[in-house]
């Protein structure tokens, strides 16, 4: 049994951990609710919520000096590029700053951590088209969110070098599955699919706007892969101090995703065309080498995902 701290824990892929650890260990959840629910979060004796942001300094030094914990998953960040192209000061002391004031209170406080492993993004690799993405290949960060979540990343890693702090990082490529919020037009695509799916099941009238002409293509990997890859990272020597491309190692395009989904729930979703999104990538896909060689298998395919998804709907 271990004592697990998991900033943006009532998110997506926060909630998700947590409701896992939860099960066989102790578990803090700090999350302001922004964009997560406490109601993605299961009841348990083991878990406890504690509403704020991970920019309150006197509320995470509170946290991190009067708790010993194994590990730390930070996760909590402005998740939307969008939002961080409208907003670079705001989201940069979420997505950077936030970071940086955990290491030195870590540093200070936590000098049994086993590991703190900090969320990163594909974004990293912006738009130069070599493919696939290896995690040394190289980094073109385009956008606000994009640059945070490199600096970040590598002040992460930067104080395993320095100061011997026990860290590791992920860079997420498209991670979907169930509490995945659909409701901005930047959530993630399959989120937004689920949800005019769901709709047309309950006999509303629906489409869905595909921005370009579908042959763009994402690697698409499954929460309970993605929770897999995160578990081993932290538990693994040879992932200190490095980064892990967090992915399934293959593309599908938009058109042969909403082909999956058609052919499960036997219906043809309406597609409306608009243009393609400004800044929109053609095609992205990770290299997953390096994740595999700590003994990752992916458990889920792109069926198998979609439909446990749906079915947790
Ligand atoms: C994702 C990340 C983003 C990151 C980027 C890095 C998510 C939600 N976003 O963006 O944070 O910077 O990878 O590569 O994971 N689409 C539609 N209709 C919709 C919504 C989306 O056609 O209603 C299209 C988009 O234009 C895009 C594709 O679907 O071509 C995937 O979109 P999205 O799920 O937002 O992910 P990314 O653009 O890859």
């Amino acid at each position: 049994m271990y004592n697990y701290l998991i900033t943006g824990g009532a998110g997506f892929i926060g909630s998700t951990l947590a409701n896992h650890l939860s099960k066989e260990n102790t578990v803090v959840v700090i999350d302001d609710l922004s964009m997560g629910k406490k109601s993605n979060l299961k009841k348990s004796d083991n878990l406890n919520f504690i509403n704020g942001s991970v920019t309150d300094k006197n509320l995470m030094t509170k946290i991190i000096s009067e708790n010993k914990f194994d590990y730390i998953f930070h996760l909590a960040a402005i998740a939307s590029v969008a939002d961080s192209v409208e907003r670079p000061v705001e989201t940069h002391q979420i997505n950077f700053e936030s970071v940086l004031m955990l290491l030195e209170l870590v540093r200070k406080y936590q000098k049994n951590l086993k590991r703190l492993v900090f969320s990163s993004s594909a974004a990293v690799y912006g738009d130069e088209p070599t493919l696939p993405k290896k995690e040394e290949s190289v980094i073109r960060p385009l956008t606000p969110y994009a640059i945070d979540k490199f600096a970040a990343e590598q002040y992460v890693l930067d104080y395993n070098h320095l100061y011997g702090v026990n860290t590791s990082a992920v860079r997420f490529f498209n991670v979907y599955g169930p509490n995945q919020n659909p409701e901005s037009p930047y959530s993630g695509v399959i989120s937004i699919l689920v949800d005019r799916y769901k709709k047309l099941k309950n006999g509303e009238k629906t489409e869905f706007t595909l921005f370009g002409d579908g042959t763009q293509s994402r690697d698409f990997v499954f929460v309970e892969d993605v929770i897999q890859a995160l578990l081993l990272v932290a538990s693994k020597e040879a992932a200190l101090g490095k980064q892990f491309n967090v992915g399934t190692g293959n593309a599908l395009s938009l058109k042969e995703l909403i082909d999956v989904i058609n052919k499960i729930v036997h219906v043809d979703l309406p597609v409306k065309y608009e243009a393609e999104r400004e800044g929109d990538i053609k095609k992205s896909v990770s290299d997953i080498s390096r994740l595999k060689s700590l003994g990752y298998q992916s458990n889920f395919s792109v069926h198998e995902g979609i439909r446990e998804y749906l079915i947790s709907e």
